[in-house]
């Protein structure tokens, strides 16, 4: 009896994976609202992949072409090009691998041959109409060359110049090292090492006509030991004289600016019309200064949590060139402590910095203080323009003011971020943020900026601030979470691309592709869109679908800022409930009275907090299910302890998001009580038990122990039977038709069994146990469970 007992339970309720106490209701933040596998990114067809070629790796750069619709990339050896549309559709390679000479002699200075003594592509730059500029390490020995595309599209020019220039200054020799370079009027800046061993870091301007230019070297108060992340050109007014160019790394804090070894992120400037000083810092920048960017969380010991390891810049652009808003991602340095942390900064606070005290101090064993004593004319890191006056070029400049700016490169006021702190902060996750991209989208309620976050797992995901009341007041609101490489690695390169709508993402293994939005995802209700609150989609009157700004004003259903489908949706109520009816699910599912069963139910949106509610009969009052002893609430679904008779009845699975609820389920329970149970199942194994005696002589034998079997292998071997709630209807149905119907099904089932099993190993029950699992993964659109075999057979 016992054991018949056990194995009713086993097939009738259900183990669980996790049981998380009465309070299912937990916080939902940082929680995607979408959560999307790579599997479902591709069979979904918002993914497309190239899986690298077997002799590269290193998808790092990419240079997005978007007049001739290309996507060019530099890897280990090789320069790539995409169609941008579809980057499935085929490519170009060029291959471009070190010299035989240059890897050996890589080789011999103890490099490791595959990982560092090749071509690394680390400069892919536009130079005219028809060139990109090209750099790679070539096996530490850096190499640049001009890089033909052709003028139009349909030119369907690839080809690589046979020139090779010196590429010292432009890319790094170690391939671990990052660059930062940008190609502005035939000149390359580049922040880069330019020595064998990786010491040498400096920020130089090449090519073109003047004379190559950079910061003071070996002074470690200009950069220490920096990792360059992103250069952009910012203009100042509407003088082009006055034109900066902004650098943005990280590096270790100078000496006596912090007590211990710390990293600091840094915003450098720069002039673009800087050509070096005339007697001293010759052929150096003069107008070189940096401020700390500080991204940080006040405690509440009121100890900041810093994110110092700046590790993504996005410049996003906005109406007025002068003022685009700086986005940057940071990790922490700390070996325990695991965080990632997203900062805005205007460019109102960083022209502050520039323009506030110099970090001064009088000698080695000094404090850094602000600078205050006479500042020299023109002041330090202003442009020689007609703007201020005085002078044209910074040959021109006073002597007092070269040795000035030499000795006083960093400023004593750092950047805070736009309300003093990050917008986004993730500090109990297993990744870290790696790359950003942002999307400014217009919608209904206004614009908002959609960032795209690449991670060091091979997820991207999708976020947008909302204000609730006010810019300082924002909603961090994570639309989805994607799996876009086949393996968990760091993604290393992301570019947008508003015209295709499309995002690119590089990484070791290789390139992905994917759209910025996938309305219809949401769902097939009014409700759904407006919940979604992407600023990508809407209500059309039909389906989700993408905004258009421009699109007839009537039919558009959205609501970014509070995501009410309340007042969005209401006079669609009832089409929505019809929608909603179609697929809502309705079923019937058995139990055992004393036995426990769980109630599965996982919303689409995994932002949606569940409860549910109970009704004996369809007419009857609905009641609130509370966690209590027979009942616990889980973030799956609900778990029925001991099922009793008065159980029976209707079960809805309420989703409740934003303050909209909505069911998502509708379970119809019946309990069989033991004594039909039983009653059903001596029944049934007085017209089989002679074909079990033959078949399965396992010790022990007990009637009911034959019948299980066969009820097991009924499971697994018939293809109408495939799932615990079919099995139990059936079940139950037998017994309602009052039996002696041995129907053409069971004959047909003892023929299989002969074929599948050897009832004398205890093997084939894990066989079993196994093919059994595999029929319920199969179930398409069906529950996800966990059944528990272990107690399967032989614990009698
Ligand atoms: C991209 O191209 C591949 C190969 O031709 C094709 O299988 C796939 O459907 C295309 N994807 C899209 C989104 O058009
Ligand atoms: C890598 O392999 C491809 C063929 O898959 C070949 O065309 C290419 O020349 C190889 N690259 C190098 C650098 O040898
Ligand atoms: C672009 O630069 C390359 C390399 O210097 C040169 O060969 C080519 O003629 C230039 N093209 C145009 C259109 O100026
Ligand atoms: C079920 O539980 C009730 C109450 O504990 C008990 O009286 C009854 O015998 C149980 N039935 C079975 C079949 O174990």
């Amino acid at each position: 009896m016992g054991f018949l007992w056990g194995s009713i339970v086993l097939l009738c309720a259900v183990a669980l994976l996790r049981v998380e106490g009465s309070e299912a209701q937990q916080t939902k933040n940082n929680v995607p609202r979408l959560k999307l596998s790579y599997k479902e990114m591709l069979e979904s067809k918002n993914l497309e992949t190239f899986e690298g070629l077997s002799n590269s790796s290193a998808y790092h750069t990419l240079f997005l072409d978007e007049e001739k619709g290309r996507l060019v990339v530099g890897a280990k050896d090789h320069i790539l090009s995409f169609n941008l549309l579809n980057i499935s559709k085929g490519y170009a390679q060029i291959p471009w691998s070190a010299s035989p000479t240059r890897r050996d002699e890589c080789k011999w200075a103890g490099k490791d041959v595959s990982r560092e003594c090749a071509n690394f592509i680390k400069v892919l730059q536009p130079f005219n109409q028809t060139h990109v500029y090209v750099c790679g390490t070539g096996a530490f020995h850096p190499v640049c060359s001009y890089l033909e595309v052709g003028k139009k599209p349909e030119d369907g020019v690839f080809k690589l110049e046979p020139h090779v220039e010196n590429g010292r200054g432009k890319s790094p020799y170690d391939p671990k090292l990052l660059t930062a370079s940008m190609l502005i009027d035939g000149e390359l800046y580049a922040g880069t090492a330019a020595d064998f061993m990786g010491r040498d870091f400096a920020i130089f301007r090449t090519l073109g006509k003047h004379h190559p230019i950079r910061t003071e070297q070996h002074d470690s108060r200009w950069l220490n030991d920096p990792r360059f992340l992103g250069i952009y050109l910012i203009p100042e007014n509407d003088n082009p004289e006055d034109d900066k160019i902004y650098l943005f790394f990280r590096e270790n804090a100078m000496e006596g600016e912090h007590a211990g070894k710390a990293v600091y992120a840094r915003i450098g400037q720069l002039c673009k019309n800087d050509l070096g000083g005339h007697r001293s810092l010759v052929n150096k920048w003069t107008t070189f200064l940096k401020a700390r960017l500080i991204c940080s969380v006040p405690g509440s010991n009121g100890i900041d949590t810093h994110f110092d390891e700046l590790q993504d810049v996005f410049v996003l652009s906005t109406k007025d060139p002068k003022s685009p808003l700086i986005y940057g991602i940071f990790t922490t340095s700390s070996n325990i402590f695991k965080g990632s942390a997203v900062c805005m900064y205007s460019m109102t606070d960083i022209r502050r910095a520039f323009l506030g005290p110099y970090a001064h101090r009088d000698g080695p064993n000094y404090q850094w203080v602000p600078f205050q004593g006479r500042v020299p004319y023109p002041r330090p890191g202003t442009c020689p323009s007609k703007t201020f006056g005085g002078f044209d070029t910074t040959k021109e400049l006073p002597d007092e003011v070269v040795t000035f700016a030499r000795s006083h490169p960093a400023m004593f006021n750092p950047v805070y971020p736009i309300n003093h702190r990050p917008i986004i902060v993730r500090t109990d996750v297993d990744y870290q943020f790696t790359q950003i991209v942002v999307d400014k989208v217009e919608a209904e309620d206004g614009q908002y900026d959609v960032m795209f976050i690449g991670t060091d797992m091979g997820t991207v995901l999708k976020v947008v601030c909302i204000p609730r009341t006010s810019w300082h007041d924002l909603e961090e609101v994570l639309l989805e979470e994607m799996v876009v490489f086949r393996e968990p690695v760091p993604v290393r390169a992301m570019e947008l691309s508003t015209k295709q709508q499309q995002l690119y993402l590089g990484s070791d293994i290789g390139v992905s592709q994917m759209p910025l939005h996938r309305c219809e995802i949401y769902g097939k209700a009014c409700a759904e869109c407006c919940l979604a609150r992407d600023p990508y989609c809407a209500w059309d009157g039909t389906e989700c679908s993408r905004y258009f700004p421009m699109a007839k004003r009537r039919t558009r259903r959205q609501d970014i800022r509070n995501g009410d489908p309340l007042t969005q949706c209401s006079d669609l109520q009832h089409q929505d409930e019809l929608n909603g009816l179609a697929h809502l699910q309705d079923k019937t599912v058995y139990g055992v009275e004393n036995s426990s069963t769980f109630l599965e139910c996982i919303p689409k949106s995994q932002r949606a907090a569940t409860y549910w509610q109970y009704q004996h009969s369809t007419n009857d009052r609905k009641q609130e299910i509370k966690s209590a002893e027979r009942f616990i609430h889980t973030s799956q679904g609900l778990l029925i302890r001991t099922l009793e008779k008065k159980d029976s009845g209707i079960y809805l699975c309420q989703a409740v998001e934003h303050g909209f609820m909505q069911t998502v389920l509708k379970v119809n329970l019946e309990v069989i009580d033991s004594e039909h149970l039983e009653e059903l199942l001596h029944r049934d194994e007085d017209a089989t038990s002679h074909v079990h005696a033959r078949d399965f002589s396992l010790p022990r034998e007990t009637p009911n122990q034959k019948l299980w079997y066969r009820d097991f292998l009924s499971l697994v071997n018939h293809p109408n039977l495939n799932s615990v709630d079919d099995f139990c209807e059936q079940v139950w149905k037998r017994e309602r038709k009052h039996q002696r119907q041995k129907s053409h099904a069971v004959q047909q089932m003892h023929h299989q069994q002969k074929a599948v099993v050897n009832p004398h190993s205890h093997m084939h029950a894990q066989g079993l146990a196994s093919k059994w699992k595999l029929l319920q993964e199969k179930q398409k659109g069906r529950n996800r469970r966990t059944h528990e075999l272990e107690r399967a057979p032989r614990s009698v």
